[in-house]
């Protein structure tokens, strides 16, 4: 037995302590940042029935979701608004009194040390579901660019802290980062949707947010889930625009996406774990068939280690209650 030769790789993981000295990757609260989706009315708190303890809520019951946050060290969130009206152009993406301008400035002002990203979006507030404007049946881009560059002034005109343009259309960083400095708002970050594939996994959300596509689908604007190389054209363009974070999105079918552009680019690397990822354990666990506290932290662990620097995440709460037992 002695003059067998092999390396002796248990030794490190002998004791939870030893395990705790070697270990490689932390997750943190300060890595999560939670979604939220605001509605109009009052006195709403609806579940959200694809997406277990996910609700809807209105800006008169927000404080009670962000005390929670406050109270958890959850110190980020990224506002989706829910609007009652929709049009062919958006309008409500960009209005002043919009929901989710309201949300921010409640937001902002009565919990003015969390920060506040706002998705800047047009797929929730138009009739057509789509993240632009239609023209003879075309998602038409430079057209949408201006109503997307509108809509992100006008939130952070409300408040906003980070823009975060989840849109797809080609140039979203330019025009932005041009409308908020123009806007006197140049020390405002854009994180960049920079990689964001066409998924099945957003199904759920597009039910919290009413912002399913009424005809066709997304593949005209978002990536093939094929696609590696095309994922870094897109990543080093929005780099090259002025992007201050990355996100990749979905996450869990993309870690190697992630890796890459974390190995690539030196901007602070987002990873967006999706709806459906987040409903898929939800009713894996409500059956009994996995342990969800365990695969949550397996899950959210491998993110970081593939690269994310922060985690987009319906989890956030149960994370950070995990971590701070
Ligand atoms: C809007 C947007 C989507 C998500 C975030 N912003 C959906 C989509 O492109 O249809 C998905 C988030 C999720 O699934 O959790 N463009």
């Amino acid at each position: 037995m002695s003059d067998l030769q092999f390396k002796r790789h248990r030794r490190l993981r002998r004791t939870e302590s030893m395990r705790a000295l070697v270990r490689e990757t932390h997750l943190q609260t300060d890595d999560l940042i939670y979604p939220i989706f605001v509605v109009e009315g009052e006195q709403v708190k609806k579940a959200v029935a694809s997406m277990p303890g996910v609700h809807h809520v209105s800006l008169d019951n927000l404080s009670e979701e962000m005390n929670e946050l406050e109270q958890l060290g959850v110190r980020s969130v990224i506002v989706f608004g829910v609007p009652n009206e929709k049009d062919a152009v958006g309008s409500q993406a960009y209005h002043e009194e919009g929901i989710v301008q309201r949300a921010i400035q409640h937001i902002k002002g009565a919990h003015p040390n969390l920060t506040v990203v706002a998705d800047t979006c047009l797929c929730q507030y138009t009739d057509h579901g789509h993240c632009g404007v239609i023209r003879d049946g075309d998602i038409v881009n430079d057209e949408s660019l201006e109503l997307i560059t509108k809509t992100a002034v006008s939130q952070v005109k409300a408040g906003a802290d980070v823009i975060a343009p989840s849109n797809m259309m080609d140039g979203f960083v330019t025009a932005i980062r041009q409308g908020l400095d123009e806007a006197g708002y140049s020390q405002i970050p854009v994180m960049s949707y920079a990689v964001k594939y066409a998924s099945a996994f957003y199904g759920p959300f597009r039910d919290a947010a009413h912002s399913s596509p009424q005809f066709g689908d997304r593949r005209g604007y978002q990536m093939d889930p094929a696609n590696r190389l095309e994922a870094i054209r897109e990543a080093e363009s929005d780099v090259e625009e002025g992007a201050d974070f990355l996100i990749v999105k979905p996450a869990l079918a993309y870690l190697d996406i992630m890796r890459e552009v974390k190995d690539r680019f030196n901007l602070p690397l987002v990873a967006y774990n999706v709806s459906g990822e987040y409903s898929m354990i939800k009713a894996a666990a409500a059956n009994g068939w996995v342990n969800e506290e365990e695969i949550v932290m397996e899950k959210l662990t491998s993110m970081k280690r593939a690269g994310a620097d922060l985690i987009i995440t319906y989890f956030a709460k149960d994370a950070a209650r995990y971590l701070n037992q």
